[in-house]
């Protein structure tokens, strides 16, 4: 659990390759999350080849750090066949969160590259992978092993933000 507080969005990466077992730790750390009626509507596309990720990079203003990642998760949502589309936003955050947990568990860094809902990076990605119609960019999530800066815990906690029984 000590990942839960220690993890911080880290966005400068060794050259250092991320091993194969890590990357499906990370996967199935993902997959694992909670979803509406289980109806996991994630898919995911692991990108490592530096080319790709070089044109990637270029997905948003913020995106530069792809670049110098080891692996880059391009999260994907499925808008067919859901029970509770509505919902899929909030089964897609569960499991981005749970990716970046494990990967601030497994000593790697990593952080979350918001692509949906910004219609231009959506049509970005869709366009580079050639992906179907029903299979939308969710975000991307560079990792790789950190060059300086560390998953370490900052306080947030703000006892004005909680409210007991009545607001
Ligand atoms: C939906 C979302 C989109 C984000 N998009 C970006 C991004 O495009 N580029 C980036 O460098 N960080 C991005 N971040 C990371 C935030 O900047 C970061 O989580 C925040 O500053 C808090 O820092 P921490 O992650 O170290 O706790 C995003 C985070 C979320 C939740």
């Amino acid at each position: 659990m000590d990942s839960i507080l220690n993890r911080r969005s880290i966005r400068r990466y060794c050259k250092r390759t991320v091993e194969n077992d890590k990357i499906e730790k990370l996967l199935r750390a993902a997959m694992q999350a909670p979803s509406a009626a289980n109806q996991r509507p994630w898919e995911f596309l692991v990108v490592d080849d530096k080319d790709i990720l070089k044109e990637l990079a270029c997905t948003s203003p913020y995106s530069g750090i792809v670049a110098n990642s080891a692996v880059t998760f391009v999260v994907l949502s499925r808008k067919d066949g859901l029970i509770f589309p509505d919902f899929s936003l909030q089964d897609m955050s569960a499991a981005v969160e749970n990716l970046l947990l494990r990967a601030a568990d497994l000593g790697l860094g990593a952080v979350w590259v918001g692509v949906s809902p910004v219609e231009e990076r959506i049509k970005y990605i869709t366009n580079m992978f050639n992906l179907p119609e029903n299979i939308e960019p969710f975000a991307l999530i560079p990792v790789g092993y950190p060059d300086g800066q560390k998953n370490e815990f900052v306080d947030r906690f703000d006892e004005t933000r909680v409210h007991y029984n009545r607001w």
